[in-house]
């Protein structure tokens, strides 16, 4: 079954010139880039993306982070592309949870600074790329 999910490279990522890294990863998977785009979001955007997690602590500063420089975003679809793209970019703190051989394993040493971004579900992958591509 194709499906289809958001891949954010956050502004650490792209400043750490990790972008092609991030793609190389997406391609030798055998996923497929659909889309493409490099933009620094404004603060609405960026809180529409990460709704879910508003009120929590560290909201605030996730957004000011995630606004901070450019973003990388991109459609990858592909069979089981949600959960396929969240294991090559492993679990949320760098440490703690994902594993070497993973971009957050292997670039990343906190959980605010951890490079890259995936949708958790069909749901979430559906309403993230009509946010950041409305025009897919
Ligand atoms: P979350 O959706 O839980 O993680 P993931 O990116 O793996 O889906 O959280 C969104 C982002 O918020 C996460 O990538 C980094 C940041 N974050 C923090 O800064 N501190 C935290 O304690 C958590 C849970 C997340
Ligand atoms: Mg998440």
């Amino acid at each position: 079954m194709t499906e289809r999910t958001l891949v954010l490279v956050k502004p650490d990522g792209v400043s750490r010139k990790l972008i092609g890294e991030v793609l190389a990863r997406i391609e030798r998977k055998g996923l497929d880039i659909v889309a493409l785009e490099l933009r620094t979001v404004d603060r609405e955007t960026a809180a529409q993306h990460y709704a879910e997690h508003d009120g929590k602590p560290f909201f605030e500063s996730l957004l000011e982070f995630i606004t901070s420089g450019p973003v990388l975003s991109a459609v990858v679809e592909g069979p089981r592309a949600i959960a396929a793209w969240r294991q090559l970019a492993g679990g949320t703190d760098p440490v703690e949870k994902a594993t070497p051989g993973t971009i957050r394993g292997d670039f990343g040493l906190e959980t605010q600074f951890n490079l890259v971004h995936g949708s958790d579900s069909p749901e979430s992958s559906a309403r993230e790329i009509k946010l950041w591509f409305p025009n897919l």
